[in-house]
């Protein structure tokens, strides 16, 4: 057994996962160094559509969103990152404040001085959070005009009750008035789906099998990567990809505190998301108490971004 690197309530976590009658290991493991590099590597394929049609509608349509929005926003960005998203948006859509909230703070203040520089008229709070749980904004943040930006369709890794609860809780912190610019991606053929999370050049297969070595230093597992297969589908029922990793052989690993014997063909499933209509996203919304206002699509009506506001009790 290798050493474990991870805090007690990680490797506890990963354990309970591990032990689980189907096997799970939570996608926030994804991202270590090289998860991060290799999600990079990913949105740079010609497979996964996402993230380049949702720029595209943002190059397309930014100064019909910005009129949408109106100038001077509280602009809430979550899981802000390198805040290059939010920043492209500032020359239209004029912002009194950016709040970019992350977990890796430090990353965050790096990327936020940066910014800063760029626009001196635009205060800047910087939140390093997990907003994933629930959040309660602190009083630095304006109540006034607060619109939460949540792009890259990320909503879609939460199951639809999550999403909602989710969307309640920012709705909970909607201030005097919140709006909502949503990324969402649509339903669609799923060969275009199947390949956009299973690439022919592997960057997706290397991405989800990375996980088991970010395990292994985590939980001092004993994870053997060629022993294990990428897979990822479309599952029409739940309209959702499902991604695992499965055993190529029957196996054992070990880790810090146990054990666990995979058959040859037996799964842990590493992450879902979720594809919606325009209908059954705007259905969601509602369920959280926001109407939608507009919604921007690329011709192909592969992506959407979605402008809702909340409804007044
Ligand atoms: N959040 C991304 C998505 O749902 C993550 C992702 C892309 C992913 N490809 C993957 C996760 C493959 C696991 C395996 O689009």
């Amino acid at each position: 057994m290798h050493m474990s690197h991870g805090s007690t309530a990680v490797i506890a976590e990963i354990s309970a996962g591990l032990l689980a009658p189907a096997a799970h290991i939570s996608p926030k493991f994804l991202y270590d160094g090289l998860g991060s590099k290799l999600f990079e590597a990913i949105c740079e394929l010609p497979e996964y559509y996402p993230t380049r049609t949702e720029a595209a509608i943002f190059a397309a349509h930014g100064a019909e969103i910005a009129r949408v929005v109106g100038d001077g926003a509280t602009l809430i960005d979550l899981g802000a990152g390198n805040c290059a998203k939010a920043g492209s948006l500032f020359p239209l859509l004029h912002p009194a404040q950016y709040v970019p909230v992350d977990i890796s703070r430090e990353f965050l203040l790096g990327a936020v001085a940066q910014l800063q520089q760029r626009f001196p008229h635009i205060e800047m709070t910087a939140l390093g959070l997990d907003f994933s749980s629930g959040f309660t904004l602190p009083d630095s943040v304006r109540k006034a005009h607060r619109v939460f930006f949540y792009p890259g369709s990320s909503i879609g890794n939460f199951t639809p009750e999550q999403a909602v609860s989710f969307l309640r809780g920012l709705r909970a912190n909607r201030g005097s008035d919140g709006g909502l610019l949503i990324g969402v991606d649509l339903v669609k053929d799923h060969e275009v789906l199947d390949a956009a999370y299973d690439d022919p050049l592997g960057v997706t297969a290397a991405f989800n099998l990375n996980l088991l070595r970010h395990v292994n230093h985590l939980a001092g597992a004993d994870f053997d990567v060629a022993q294990w297969k990428h897979i990822a589908y479309f599952d029409f029922e739940r309209s959702r990809i499902e991604m695992h990793v499965e055993a190529r052989c029957a196996l054992t690993v070990h880790w810090n505190g146990g054990e666990r014997r995979f058959e040859r063909g037996e799964r842990i499933h590493t992450e879902n998301s979720y594809k919606y209509t325009r209908q059954s996203f705007a259905t969601l919304l509602e369920r959280a108490g926001f109407a939608t206002t507009r919604t921007w699509t690329d011709d192909d009506q592969w992506f959407a971004v979605i402008h809702a506001r909340a409804i007044p009790d």
